[in-house]
């Protein structure tokens, strides 16, 4: 017993730390500006968790997944948010104010979302059902991939598109864990994660990079010599080579002081890096014994829904944004004003931006 009441206390004391203890804030249930009139918050109906953000070729959007497996768009000159697609045909039993994580395998979760600008298609990483594809139209999407290497995906997260050629680099967070139990891929020590990119010409799937610990967000560089994929348990973005005398190259971009989530190009120059929380010291020890995490996934109890318990007190929403050269340059930080938490994506655009998270019932918005 004695050793299992130590790995328990030890257990809430990490959690304590991965989340920074906060007062409880309640989400806003209107549409909502805070005092300096940056911040507004959009909310979502029937779901939550805007995961990621993309803008049509023609500048419509932006479009979000959201936790019931929607794909929805957001309509700007009537204030709105319209439905556009889903990631998977069963619809019946994924609607309303119910439990979302819990059917999430059955409705779909998407989340990176990219438009190919040459076709219109939005590409879907779905965390369920692998690599997808929808036309204008809003269509029920087609699968385009769910394996690699006779591998299956676990975990499909992240991607990016070469406008030139319209390839997609994707990542697949682990082929152990599925979305719902994302910390314990932190805390498991995970490397089962893949980078690959998909040939729309070929069909075919290639492994890019294979035994990564919890790929998530990626992007590539301005001019598609280089791509970037946020290593998320090690807290940090590593860049690798697609072209130039470097090909094949694989090194660290960046340290960061939380974990993160998705990434983009600014308009400004460098990269918006979401975060969903600060690194915690006991988490750090955690990590640097993969053992003591393993013991800890075996506890008689529910990881997740101790998590989410203590989630109720959120660490407070980050986004960084890092100059060509991994340096950060600017750094966003939420002091309990506007009930930001897990950020998962910082997108900008003409002067806003768009702040997504993987449980919070909005999107935000902010003027730089
Ligand atoms: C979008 O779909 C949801 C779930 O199917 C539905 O409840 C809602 O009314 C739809 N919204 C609009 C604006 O059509």
């Amino acid at each position: 017993m004695r050793p299992k009441f130590l790995l328990a206390a030890t257990f809430v004391a990490l959690l304590s730390a991965f989340v920074a203890v906060n007062r409880i804030r309640h989400p806003p249930r209107a549409s909502h500006v805070d005092h300096l009139g940056r911040f507004e918050a959009i909310p979502i109906e029937g779901a939550v968790g805007p995961e990621s953000f993309a803008f049509d070729p023609l500048g419509g959007g932006p479009y979000t997944g959201v936790s019931d497996g929607r794909i929805i768009k957001w309509q700007q000159d009537e204030r709105r948010w319209i439905n556009f697609s889903r990631t998977s045909p069963e619809r019946d039993d994924c609607g309303g104010h119910r439990d979302h994580d819990q059917m999430e395998h059955v409705c779909g979760r998407p989340l990176g979302l990219r438009f190919d600008v040459t076709t219109g298609d939005l590409y879907i990483a779905d965390a369920y059902m692998g690599l997808l594809v929808v036309d204008p139209s809003g269509d029920m999407p087609t699968q385009v991939a769910t394996q690699a290497q006779g591998l299956p995906f676990g975990f499909t997260n992240g991607l990016d598109i070469d406008p030139r050629n319209g390839a997609v680099y994707f990542s697949d967070s682990s082929t152990q864990y599925q979305r719902r139990s994302y910390l314990s891929v932190i805390i498991s020590g995970d490397k089962t994660g893949r980078l690959m990119k998909y040939d729309p010409e070929t069909k075919q799937v290639t492994v890019l990079l294979s035994d990564l610990s919890f790929p998530n967000g990626v992007v590539l560089s301005e001019n598609g010599d280089y791509i970037l994929v946020a290593e998320t348990t090690h807290c940090r973005i590593m860049r690798y080579w697609l072209e130039t005398s470097n090909a094949g190259n694989f090194e660290v971009f960046a340290q960061l002081p939380g974990f993160p989530d998705n990434i983009h190009r600014s308009p400004r120059g460098g990269y918006w890096v979401a975060m969903h929380s600060r690194r915690g010291r006991l988490l750090e020890w955690v990590l640097a014994y993969p053992s003591m995490g393993n013991a800890l996934l075996k506890l008689p109890f529910n990881i997740m829904k101790a998590y989410s318990y203590l989630a109720k007190w959120r660490g407070s929403g980050l986004a960084i944004r890092l100059s060509e050269q991994g340096e950060i340059l600017e750094m966003l930080e939420d002091r309990n004003e506007n009930n930001w938490g897990s950020v998962s994506e910082a997108k900008e655009r003409d002067g806003t931006l768009w702040m997504g998270s993987v449980n919070m019932p909005f999107a935000g918005k902010y003027k730089i």
